[in-house]
């Protein structure tokens, strides 16, 4: 699928734009957390920011001497939240507080699956901005773990699972995303958890080869050229040779670094490989990574509503492969249906 980019006109539009661009400035610097850990009485070591166009504001001020007290108004509040990149082992700490406290969520399966997703987000920050190691394998394969868990006990808690924010547009988000979908459908097909598994792995590491691309034309506002373009699609060839060179990948999870660009017409990157070579994996994983990439808002585009993302991608419906665009549209549909 080409990059779509829309036309922002309005002025409202126009100041969002410019907000993602000092966000992508100060991104480094900031988290995104998950406003549903932000329970009334509980107390924080740490700061906890919201954020208004351009503008952060100091919502909770705490740390390890004088930990804030969330507030109704603060749980209530409907903005991004942020914290301190520096304060993110604090937030693992907190939520791990949270794990282990009975009836933190009064048996809310959903909140249990927004933790799973919190880790498993982290899990991945960790994973783009330190080099790939054998032991990063273990770690994403027990985070896959995780997440096959949570849907399995509990599939409608896909939607919980899945970051749809604004302000959250990273590569380790993504892959998250792509995971949950990939996992998610492959629990819809009936394949078998070992397969789902090495999906979810490999569905977590499908971009691992972003980490080589240039931030410029990571972030960039607008289309790439096409020769900034063809310098983005060698993400796919960096990730296999990456994966290579660590091991301990099984052939399943390879296929979705490799083939996760591919379309059954031939028309998709790198190899432009036809129907009969594209694996289950990878016809899978193409499904999942085009949905997400419509669905999440970036820097250079609105996200599209699912029902509007399923309809540009059926539109292309010859480059995915029906019978499993057709289970994604079911296991979304029971997703609107739970939500
Ligand atoms: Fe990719």
């Amino acid at each position: 699928m080409s990059t779509k980019v829309i036309n922002i006109q309005d002025k409202q539009a126009q100041d969002e734009l410019q907000s993602y661009k000092e966000y992508t400035l100060n991104a480094e610097q900031y988290y995104l957390i998950d406003q549903a850990f932000l329970i009334p009485n509980n107390k924080i070591p740490f700061r906890v920011f919201s954020l208004h166009g351009q503008m952060l504001k100091l919502l909770l001020d705490g740390d390890d001497n004088n930990p804030a007290v969330i507030d109704k108004t603060t749980a209530d509040d409907k903005s991004d939240f942020l914290i301190k990149s520096s304060d993110i082992p604090l937030y693992q700490d907190y939520l791990a507080m949270l794990t282990q406290t009975d009836n933190a969520f009064n048996g809310d399966k959903s909140k249990s699956a927004v933790i799973v997703k919190e880790q498993s987000k982290m899990v991945m920050k960790d994973l783009f901005a330190n080099p790939v190691s054998r032991q990063t394998v273990e770690t994403v394969r027990d985070t896959a773990g995780h997440i096959i868990k949570c849907i399995f006990e509990e599939p409608e808690v896909i939607h919980d699972l899945l970051t749809l924010k604004k302000h959250d547009f990273y590569a380790y988000m993504h892959s998250v995303n792509v995971a949950v979908l990939t996992i998610g459908l492959g629990r819809i097909l009936g394949l078998s958890e070992q397969t789902i598994e090495h999906h979810g792995i490999g569905a977590l590491l499908h971009d691992i080869g972003k980490t080589t691309i240039p931030v410029e034309i990571l972030n960039k506002q607008g289309k790439l050229s096409s020769s900034e373009f063809n310098i983005y699609k060698t993400h796919v060839a960096q990730g296999v040779k990456i994966m290579k060179e660590v091991g301990g990948l099984s052939d399943e999870s390879m296929l979705i670094v490799l083939q996760h660009h591919e379309k059954l017409t031939g028309k998709g990157y790198p190899l432009g490989i036809s129907d009969k070579e594209m694996k289950t994996a990878g016809r899978i994983a193409a499904i999942a990574d085009c949905y997400e990439y419509l669905t999440t808002p970036r820097p250079n585009k609105y996200g599209l509503k699912p029902y509007e993302a399923l309809k540009t991608i059926a539109a292309e419906k010859n480059d995915y492969d029906r019978t499993l665009l057709a289970a994604f549209v079911k296991m979304l549909g029971k997703m609107d249906a739970a939500s």
